[in-house]
């Protein structure tokens, strides 16, 4: 091929814009190493994935094209700032996940237009060192796991009142003051492992929880108060291992109640006599004074028992498992079918027979 031949196909090989960005489904996905969004973004896009590359801010203008999007997923990249109306236009957003970048800050305000939202993830942002006051009416899932969280207070989870699973996990928390999750009349589950604490008294800060699922495994608690664990009525799992447990009275309630169970036989305390690691089990038996009392019953002494006090609580609703309510809706709709039908039948039957005769 001489000279002009490669002048020709030059000429006839069109210059293509480089694509970073393909849909397949409802998501699109944009690869590439990119340091900023790409332009090849269609703005009728509804699920954005953008996670693994190497944007590192996301300005007020970033975003403002994409109305339509539902979820977005930032996740892994090495976001550090935020402007605080990034998201503002988004109003139909309902999954945001900046998980895994280096977030130094984020505003209280972040997500107070997305009024969908339901599913929000900080989680893995090393850096950030505390949890924003969000304002949200729709959050039902936060995740601010590895946030490098020492101190939170009842002012903290305030105004997120439908938050239903909160995952606070693999933190740096000593301690967690009374009321601070009051607000959270919704809370279905609750993951505090992997943190610092020395007590779970903040269970009992109000007779709110609704709680189906605690994780405080992995903690420095070394006694658990059954009268605290009374307010749980709808806990179903608990996960316990990994604290420093005394063989201490207080706690036969909770074996009584909670740990009469294969899985937490293996679970071992510190003998206050002589120091020695003990099984909950055999630490148990070896208690003579053994309570009869019922699950949520209070216990005034060790053979005394009143009445539960959780009657004094407001009745809370947990709606973790709301598929339920569809079937049930559904169930309900078909019967009232079924009796119309029924009916009508009925009455065919009788007016035509009243015809006939
Ligand atoms: C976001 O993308 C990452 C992969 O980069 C994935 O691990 C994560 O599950 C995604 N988040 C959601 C909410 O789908
Ligand atoms: C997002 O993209 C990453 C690749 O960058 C992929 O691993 C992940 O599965 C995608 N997630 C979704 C929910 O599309
Ligand atoms: C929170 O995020 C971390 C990291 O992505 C994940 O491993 C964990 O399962 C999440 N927690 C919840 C409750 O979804
Ligand atoms: C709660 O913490 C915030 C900062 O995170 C602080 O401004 C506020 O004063 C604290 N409130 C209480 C009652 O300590
Ligand atoms: C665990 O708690 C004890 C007090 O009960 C304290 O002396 C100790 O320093 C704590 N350990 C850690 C690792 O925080
Ligand atoms: C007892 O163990 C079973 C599984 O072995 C588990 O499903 C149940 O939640 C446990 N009960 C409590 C109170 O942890």
């Amino acid at each position: 091929m001489g000279p002009i031949g490669f002048l020709l196909l030059c000429l006839c090989v069109p210059v293509l814009p480089v694509q970073f960005c393909t849909t397949t489904g409802s998501w699109t996905v944009c690869q590439g190493e990119l340091m900023a969004f790409p332009e090849d973004i269609p703005t009728s896009v509804t699920n954005l994935n953008v996670s693994n590359n190497r944007l590192s801010s996301l300005e007020q203008n970033t975003l403002i094209k994409f109305v339509n999007i539902k979820k977005l997923n930032i996740s892994r990249n090495l976001i550090t700032n935020i402007h605080n109306k990034a998201f503002f236009r988004l109003t139909d957003l309902e999954l945001l996940d900046l998980s895994f970048n280096n977030l130094i800050e984020i505003s209280d305000k972040i997500i107070f237009n997305n009024v969908k939202l339901k599913w929000f993830s900080i989680a893995h942002n090393k850096n950030l060192k505390y949890i924003p006051h969000l304002q949200s009416k729709s959050l039902q899932r936060f995740n601010v796991s590895s946030c490098g969280i020492q101190e939170m207070n009842e002012t903290t989870f305030q105004e997120v009142e439908s938050i239903e699973i909160l995952d606070l996990s693999f933190n740096e928390i000593k301690e967690i003051r009374d009321h601070t999750f009051d607000a959270l009349t919704m809370l279905c589950e609750l993951d505090v492992s992997n943190n610092e604490l020395q007590s779970a008294q903040f269970i009992n800060s109000d007779c709110s929880l609704s709680l189906t699922y605690l994780d405080i495994s992995s903690n420095n608690i070394s006694v658990l108060d059954w009268i605290t664990f009374q307010t749980l009525l709808s806990l179903k799992k608990i996960h316990f291992h990994n604290n420093p447990w005394r063989c201490d009275e207080r706690m036969k309630y909770v074996y009584e109640n909670m740990l009469n169970n294969e899985t937490t036989l293996n679970l071992q305390c510190v003998s206050a006599s002589d120091n020695k690691k003990i099984s909950w089990h055999e630490w148990y038996h070896s208690v003579n004074k053994v309570s009869s009392c019922p699950v949520n019953f209070v216990t005034d002494s060790p053979t005394t028992c009143s009445t539960s006090i959780i009657n004094k609580c407001p009745k809370v609703s947990c709606s973790c498992d709301s598929s339920w309510v569809v079937f049930y809706v559904i169930a309900a709709i078909i019967c009232l079918l079924n009796i119309v039908f029924m009916i009508v039948i009925f009455r065919k039957n009788t007016s035509s027979r009243n015809n006939s005769q």
